[in-house]
């Protein structure tokens, strides 16, 4: 059941603080997916959001109706797959364009003004992330992707934004993964192991039951005054720890031994408040030291489990994604622990670029959906808790 020919699916993604969009061209279907991405762009809200150290929805839905309309006409251009020219559209499109976005300010104006000066684009669905995410923000894309949908005519897919963490080392490195694999996702919303059998086919068998890893990292970052998002901020930091540095901090390893695949980072987080109220004032010494073993603890509590997982489900593969996987000490130690194990396994890594929410990763997951149910959806809905496994 897989779709015959190379496929080419704009991806939106508008879950969180980043507005993204991209064209990728799919092929392989659900044996062997492959994907090359032909546009894509991001924009990033995080001076916006930074002021109040974390992400207000009211002003990421905002940001997403300004940015999206321009960089869909980037993208496209960029691609080469859409022309100017005339598109009148008729009286009941945009009306029907002018309700679906009748939340989203201008949104409607521009976009119709877009659509009726370029010719329909030469490509083949468009997907768009319907959840996990903040829901004010998914509905902007959502919306988009319905008016995109029907004045273009193009089938419209939900896709499933952790699916799409999980495809993202795919982007850059077609191959044919070994099933089964373990899929470790790590960003600011989530923190989960998952068991892959293959390409639609999940199982989540852990997940943090507090805060997301990427959150504990936002929030350290404010209790050392670091600006947000807080993951590269404390890591800067972390990485001018060493031996002449007279702080041994102790934080603890929370759930480290536990037997399940859960996690939690809140205690964690706090631990790292009770320690800089003891030894304030904090200098810059103390934060390094402070901001190097939370590091450590997090990355060693993420690589125990994602290894405890593997060995126990006799993994071939460990698929590793989102933002925190930026995080170059977690990557060293994951990389350590493999080496360590008798028959290493393959990790597949995104790029840093692909690790972070982008809408390639979206038109990749979109493309196995369609290829597993090769069934089109007019009516999405923004589902902010949308589990992975529940997905097909
Ligand atoms: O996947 P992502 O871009 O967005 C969500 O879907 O949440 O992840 C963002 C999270 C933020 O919490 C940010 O602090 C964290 O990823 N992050 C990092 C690093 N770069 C970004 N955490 C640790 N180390 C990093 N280098
Ligand atoms: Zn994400």
């Amino acid at each position: 059941m897989n779709p015959p020919i190379p496929t080419k699916i704009l991806g939106i993604e508008t879950s969180c603080d980043d507005t993204a969009v991209s064209l990728v061209e799919a092929s392989g279907g659900l044996n062997k997916p492959s994907f090359k991405i032909l546009a894509q762009a991001v924009s990033s809200q995080t001076e916006i959001h930074c002021p109040w150290g974390g992400v207000v929805p009211s002003l990421a839905k905002r940001e997403h109706a300004k940015n999206i309309v321009p960089l869909l006409a980037q993208v496209l251009s960029q691609a080469k797959v859409i022309e100017n020219g005339k598109n009148k559209l008729g009286k009941k499109t945009i009306e029907q364009i002018q309700e679906l976005l009748t939340r989203e300010n201008d949104l409607a104006e521009v976009l119709i003004t877009f659509l009726e000066e370029h010719k329909v684009p030469s490509i083949d669905a468009i997907a768009v992330t319907a959840g996990p995410g903040l829901e004010p923000a998914l509905w902007v894309g959502i919306n988009l992707a319905q008016a995109l949908s029907l004045a273009w005519e193009k089938p419209l897919i939900p896709a499933n934004h952790m699916e799409g963490h999980l495809i993202s080392p795919l982007l850059t490195n077609p191959k044919k993964v070994p099933f089964p694999a373990i899929g470790l996702l790590v960003s600011g919303g989530h923190t989960e192991l998952i068991l892959i059998k293959k390409w639609g086919q999940y199982k989540i068998l852990g997940h943090t039951r507090d805060d997301a890893a990427g959150e504990a990292f936002d929030k350290v970052a404010r209790i050392l005054g670091l600006p947000y998002p807080g993951g590269p901020a404390v890591s800067q930091l972390a990485l001018l720890f060493d031996e002449n540095n007279p702080y041994n901090f102790k934080l603890p390893r929370p759930m480290l031994r536990t037997d399940n695949y859960d996690f939690s980072f809140s205690g964690l987080k706090t631990a790292v408040l009770y320690t800089a109220k003891e030894i304030a004032p904090l200098d810059k010494a103390k934060k390094i030291a402070l901001a190097w073993e939370f590091e450590q603890a997090t990355a060693e509590v993420l690589t125990t489990k994602a290894f405890k997982a593997v060995k126990n489900f006799k993994a071939k593969t460990l698929i590793v994604g989102g933002g925190v996987m930026a995080n170059q000490i977690l990557r060293e130690k994951l990389k350590a622990k493999n080496e360590n194990l008798s028959t290493p396994i393959e990790i597949l890594w995104p790029i840093k670029d692909h690790a972070t929410d982008n809408a390639s990763m979206i038109a990749g997951a979109g493309y196995l959906k369609l290829a597993k149910t090769r069934k089109p959806n007019k009516n999405i809905r923004a589902k902010g808790q949308w589990a992975i496994d529940t997905s097909f």
